[in-house]
C-alpha cells in the first residue's frame, strides 16, 4: 500500500517509524515532514492547507491511503476532500471533528447521550458569562469553543481569576476560537489520556497514557502541549477502562452516527478520574503529542492495517497487542518555551536507536547538513522499560548523551506512577 501522512511533529515521526514496519506498506511519503521522519519516508513539500495540492498529489503518486496526524487539517476538512476523490484516509470529517473543534459541540453531545462530564453552560456575551460565574462560584473552568493551541482554557481558583478569563476571551485572545465561551463545573480527581480507533461503529481501544502539560518540574509554570508522557497510566485499571468505554467512548460513537455525523479515526478522550468514576474533560481527534510516541513504542501489532480498517469500516475483526512494558518520553525543548526561543540552535550527540529506546524528532531541520532546533518542543527521547521508573531511568540516560545547549527537559517525567509504586 502507498501511504501519504500529514505532519512534521514528534507524533507523525513516532507514526512514520510504525507504518514503515509494516510488511504492507510499499512506500510511504510525509508532508512536509521533519529530519527524523525523513529517516523513514520520501518527504514532500506540500502546504498542507492546500487541499486542492494534497489531493493532486495523491493522485499523481496513487497514493492509496493518507494518514492525517495533527487536528488543523481535519476541522478544516481535508478527510471530506480526500473522500470525496476516492482515497482513503485515517481521520474524521469536518463535522465529526467538531468533538476537538468546538468544546460546547462535545458538550452538547455528552448531554444529548447521557455521558458524564462536568455541568456546564455556553455563553456568547460577557456580562451572562460573568452573572454565571458570580452565581456558581469558585473553583470553575472557563473554555474558549474553538481551537486555541491548548492555551484556551482557564481553570480558576477564584472568581475574580474567572471574571478575568471571561473578559480575556471576549476581548479577543484567542480570536474567533472565543466567540463562544463554555463555562463547567471543576471535575477533582487525577486526568489521564485514553485512546480508541473506530471505524464509526466498532471500537477497538488502544491504551492509556498520561501527559506532563505544565512546563516545569513539580507541574508548576504555563502549560505546553506537553512536556513528557507515559503509558500506560496506573489510574486507568481495568475497572476504569472498562467504565471509559461503556459510559464514555462507546456512548460518543453511537451518539455521533445517531446524530448524523459518523466519527472514524482515533478517539483521544481526556478523563478525569473522579470519586463517581471516569468523567469526560474533552476529546481530541487525533493521536496526542507526545502520547503517541509512548503508544507507539508499546504497540506489537502492525498499526497500518489497524488504521486502514479504521477509514474503511472493518475495524471489527481487528485486534492490538500491546507489550507489558512501560514507555516513557521525555521533551527537550528549547528555552524559553512555551513563551519565545531562539531558533536555529545546532544539536548533537543523539543516542543511537536501540530495540528498547528511540529518539523522536519534533522541531528540528537540517541545515547546511547540521541538525538545529526550529520548534519549542524539539526532540521525543522515548524508552521502554519493565516499569514506569525503569522507562523513565532509560530515557533519562538517553537525554544526558544529547548535546544542545539551549534545550531543558522536566526532570520528573513519569512521577505519579512512579510515587505510586
Ligand atoms: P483541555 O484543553 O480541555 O484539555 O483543558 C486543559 C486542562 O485543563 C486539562 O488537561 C485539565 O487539566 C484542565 N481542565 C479542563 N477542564 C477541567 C475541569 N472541568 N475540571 C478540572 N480541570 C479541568
Ligand atoms: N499532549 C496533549 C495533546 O496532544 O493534546
Amino acid at each position: 500500500m502507498k501511504v501519504l501522512l500529514i505532519g512534521s511533529g514528534g507524533r507523525e515521526h513516532a507514526l512514520a517509524w510504525k507504518l514503515r514496519q509494516s510488511p504492507l506498506l510499499t512506500a510511504l511519503y510525509a508532508a512536509p515532514g521533519n529530519p527524523g521522519i525523513a529517516e523513514e519516508a520520501t518527504l514532500v513539500s506540500l502546504d498542507i492547507d492546500n487541499h486542492d495540492a494534497v489531493i493532486a498529489f495523491c493522485k499523481e503518486t496513487a497514493i492509496e491511503f493518507v494518514v492525517v496526524g495533527p487536528e488543523a487539517p481535519l476541522v478544516a476538512g481535508i478527510a471530506d476532500r480526500l473522500r470525496e476523490a476516492g482515497i482513503a484516509v485515517f481521520g474524521p470529517s469536518k463535522a465529526a471533528a467538531q468533538l476537538e473543534g468546538s468544546k460546547g459541540f462535545t458538550k452538547d453531545i455528552c448531554a444529548r447521550y447521557n455521558i458524564p462530564t462536568g455541568a456546564y453552560r455556553r455563553f456568547s456575551d460577557a456580562a451572562s458569562a460573568r452573572a454565571y460565574v458570580e452565581a456558581e462560584g469558585a473553583p470553575i473552568v472557563i473554555k474558549a469553543d474553538g481551537l486555541a493551541a491548548g492555551k484556551g482554557v482557564t481553570v480558576a481558583m477564584t472568581v475574580d481569576e474567572a471574571l478575568a478569563a471571561i473578559d480575556d476571551c471576549f476581548a479577543g485572545a484567542f480570536g474567533a476560537a472565543g466567540a463562544e465561551v463554555v463555562i463547567e463545573a471543576f471535575l477533582d480527581g487525577e486526568e489521564a489520556s485514553f485512546f480508541c480507533i473506530t471505524d464509526g461503529k466498532a471500537a477497538l481501544p488502544l491504551a492509556s497514557a498520561q501527559d506532563h502539560k505544565r512546563v516545569g518540574d513539580g507541574d508548576t509554570g504555563p502549560n505546553t502541549g506537553g512536556m513528557g508522557a507515559y503509558s500506560p497510566a496506573p489510574v486507568m485499571t481495568d475497572e476504569m477502562i472498562a467504565r471509559t468505554m461503556a459510559e464514555i467512548i462507546e456512548p460518543t460513537i453511537a451518539g455521533m452516527a445517531d446524530s448524523g455525523h459518523p466519527f472514524s479515526g482515533v478517539l483521544f478522550a481526556g478523563v478525569m478520574i473522579t470519586a463517581k468514576g471516569p468523567e469526560l474533560i474533552e476529546y481530541n481527534v487525533r493521536f496526542g503529542d507526545p502520547e503517541c510516541q509512548v503508544l507507539m513504542m508499546r504497540l506489537k501489532s502492525d498499526l497500518l492495517p489497524i488504521l486502514h480498517a479504521a477509514a474503511t469500516g472493518r475495524l471489527a475483526d481487528m485486534a492490538a497487542e500491546w507489550r507489558d512494558d512501560a514507555a516513557l518520553t521525555v521533551v527537550v525543548a528549547s528555552k524559553g518555551y512555551p513563551a519565545a526561543y531562539d531558533k536555529g540552535q545546532p544539536i548533537a550527540g543523539l543516542p543511537a536507536d536501540t530495540e528498547r529506546a528511540k529518539v523522536f524528532h519534533a522541531g528540528t531541520a537540517l541545515k547546511d547538513g547540521k541538525l538545529v532546533a526550529t520548534g519549542g518542543r524539539v526532540l521525543n527521547v522515548t524508552a521502554l522499560g519493565t516499569s514506569v521508573k525503569d522507562a523513565r531511568d532509560a530515557a533519562y540516560e538517553a537525554v544526558a548523551a544529547v548535546r544542545f545547549e539551549n534545550g531543558f527537559t522536566r526532570s520528573d517525567i513519569g512521577w505519579r506512577a512512579i510515587d505510586r509504586q
